[in-house]
Formats: structure tokens, sequence, C-alpha cells
């Protein structure tokens, strides 16, 4: 399972890339505005900075919602650094720009995917990646991880290559249902990473450890 972390913030990705267990970073416009990035140049600048901190694959998102438009950006987008992938939103458009650069080889996320018959056109369409967004339907009181089963049990059933990338993850618990699922990466806050480490019996283990070292080195 690979490890995105969903953030602009270049410190988390930082501390996240510090850890060793990241894969990439995915974005979108409102994350990029929550770290004050604004204008295209700036914008553009941000996204290479965020690849030269990580290895991995990072998404860029269009925020053209026409399909010359989504075309232009993405290609631009692409351009930029090797590490980019063109994020394009699940709309009409947007299915036929996944297919336009699927078939130029440049990789893509389809983002915004709340049903499994969106996935199965994402799919078809070519894309990379597939991001069904858990929280948000966990947030009207929707199933956001049976999304993610079904999607798994559709690509497997045609072993469509497109990723299942779980997105709109919030918290330790929707990483492990996700691993349990099988999606092939999830993409969310630093704590929902960092928050695997944690276990009580590890601190209270750990601190017996040492102190019983030092009553037998003292
Ligand atoms: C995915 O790529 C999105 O950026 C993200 O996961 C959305 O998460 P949110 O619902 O917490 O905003």
């Amino acid at each position: 399972m690979k490890f995105f972390i969903d953030t602009a913030n270049l410190d988390q990705i930082r501390e996240a890339q510090e850890l060793g267990v990241l894969d990439g970073v995915t974005t979108n416009p409102s994350l990029m505005a929550k770290e004050g990035i604004t204008g295209k140049d700036n914008i553009l600048k941000h996204y290479v900075d965020i690849c030269n901190i990580v290895e991995g694959d990072v998404s860029a998102e269009v925020v053209a919602t026409d399909l010359a438009g989504m075309i232009k950006e993405g290609e631009e987008l692409a351009e930029l650094h090797e590490q980019i992938v063109v994020k394009i939103p699940m709309i009409k458009d947007g299915v036929k720009a996944l297919k336009y650069f699927s078939d130029k080889g440049i990789r893509t996320n389809c983002t915004l995917v709340f049903s499994a018959g969106q996935a199965l056109l994402a799919a078809k369409a070519g894309a990379t990646y597939v991001s069904p967004f858990l929280g948000r339907l966990d947030d009207i009181s929707t199933d956001g991880l049976n999304l993610i089963s079904e999607i798994r049990l559709i690509y497997d059933n045609y072993a469509f290559e497109t990723q299942i990338l779980a997105a709109s993850i919030r918290h330790t618990m929707h990483v492990i249902d996700c691993a349990k699922i099988g999606a092939d990466v999830m993409t969310g806050p630093l704590s929902s990473i960092e928050g695997l480490l944690k276990h009580p019996l590890t601190d209270i283990g750990l601190a017996k450890f040492l102190e019983d070292y030092k009553k037998g080195n003292s």
C-alpha cells in the first residue's frame, strides 16, 4: 500500500518524508489556498518545491472545467516535473481529458469520485489513479469504505490497472480499513499516518525496559 500525504504544507511533507514511509503527495486547490499559495506562477513553483522534497508522485489539479482548458493546463503541469500526476475532476470533459492524457502517456488522478460507476468510467478512460473521497461520504451518513470495496471488486473483475487511491481519509482507522480492503494507495493528513505508530502498551513497555536497564547498569 502506498502512503501519500494530502497537503500542500511543505513542513508536513518534509516531516512525512523524513519518517521514510512516504510514497507521494496529493494536493487540491483548497489545500493550496490554505497555505496561502495564490497566483499561477507561485502555484507552479510550489508544485516543483513539493517534487523536490518527495521521491514519489505529486498530484497537481487542473482548475479548468472544459476539455481544451484541462488539456492545456494538464500539459503545462506535466511538463513541470516528471513526478507530476495531473488531477482531473470526474465530469464529462474530465473523462475525455483522462482518455487524452492516457493516450499521450501522461499520468492522471481522477478526483471527486463518489460512486462505483464514476470509478468504472475513470478506469475505462485509462486513469492512473482514481480518488474515491471516503471521508466526505462518511460526512453525509454514507458508507465510504463500502465504495472502496465496490471499486476493488469491479477493478479486480476486469483486471483494470487503475490504482485505487483512497482519498479524504480522516483518521488512522480509515487507513487500516482501506488496507484490509486492498486500496492501492491512501492519502490523508500527517496525523493519519503518525497515528499508526501510537500504542500505550508500546510506551509503557519501553519505559519499563529502560527502567530495568538503569537498575542493572547504575
Ligand atoms: C484528494 O486528493 C483530496 O485532496 C482530499 O483527500 C480531500 O480530502 P477532504 O475531504 O478531507 O478535503
